[in-house]
């Protein structure tokens, strides 16, 4: 494996593994955020109905998990104020953002107010607010929440889901963009 650190930029050549190159025996957060932010990811708004009352917030750590049975996962943070009240409802909807949607997903993601304001909904069969415009929608019905150092472990079992046509919302290093197939 050839040392191909590039003047200092701390970016290392494919090849090399990182920690080892920059002899790193640990590492700062800022430097996790910049590794892990080059896995490019779509975005999701994770949506319930608590006390009657829609809830929800931006949510880009969601993952399908198990086929049979249908089972997602995804990580909301401890300091989530939103979580704890879907939690409480014991089920929800992730809304996967289509590509026009970058707007909604910056509101989703301030905490406190009223994120419902002016956003069109409907509930699903769970009676979770399925966004309007949303590119997917899965249902779900709370499994399991697993402390998982500052986040949750979250495992949902699906209920049901939709699609339609349209193209994702996509994150990657900390920003938005479209995909181009
Ligand atoms: C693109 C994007 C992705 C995000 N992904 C997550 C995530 O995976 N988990 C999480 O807890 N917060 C995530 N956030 C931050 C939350 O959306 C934000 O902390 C939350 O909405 C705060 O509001 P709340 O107090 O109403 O929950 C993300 C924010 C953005 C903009």
């Amino acid at each position: 494996m050839g040392d191909a650190m590039d003047g200092g930029s701390g970016v290392v050549d494919a090849g090399d593994d990182d920690l080892q190159a920059a002899g790193a025996a640990s590492f700062d957060a800022g430097r996790f955020r910049e590794v892990l932010g080059h896995f490019a990811t779509g975005v999701t708004i994770v949506t319930a109905l608590e006390g009657g009352e829609p809830v929800g917030f931006t949510c880009q750590a969601f993952t399908s998990l198990s086929l049979d049975p249908p089972m997602v996962a995804l990580a909301p943070g401890k300091s989530s104020t939103s979580w704890p009240r879907i939690a409480a409802a014991g089920a929800f909807c992730v809304n996967i953002l289509a590509e026009d949607q970058e707007a909604l997903s910056r509101d989703f993601a301030v905490s406190g107010g009223d994120k419902f304001t002016g956003v069109g909904w409907r509930p699903a069969t769970n009676g979770a607010p399925v966004l309007d415009g949303a590119l997917a929608w899965v249902e779900c019905e709370l499994e399991l929440a697993h402390e998982a150092g500052d986040h949750e472990l979250v495992l949902g079992s699906v209920r049901g889901m939709g699609v339609r046509r349209g193209r994702p919302l996509v994150y990657y290093r900390g920003g938005f963009g479209r995909f181009e197939p």
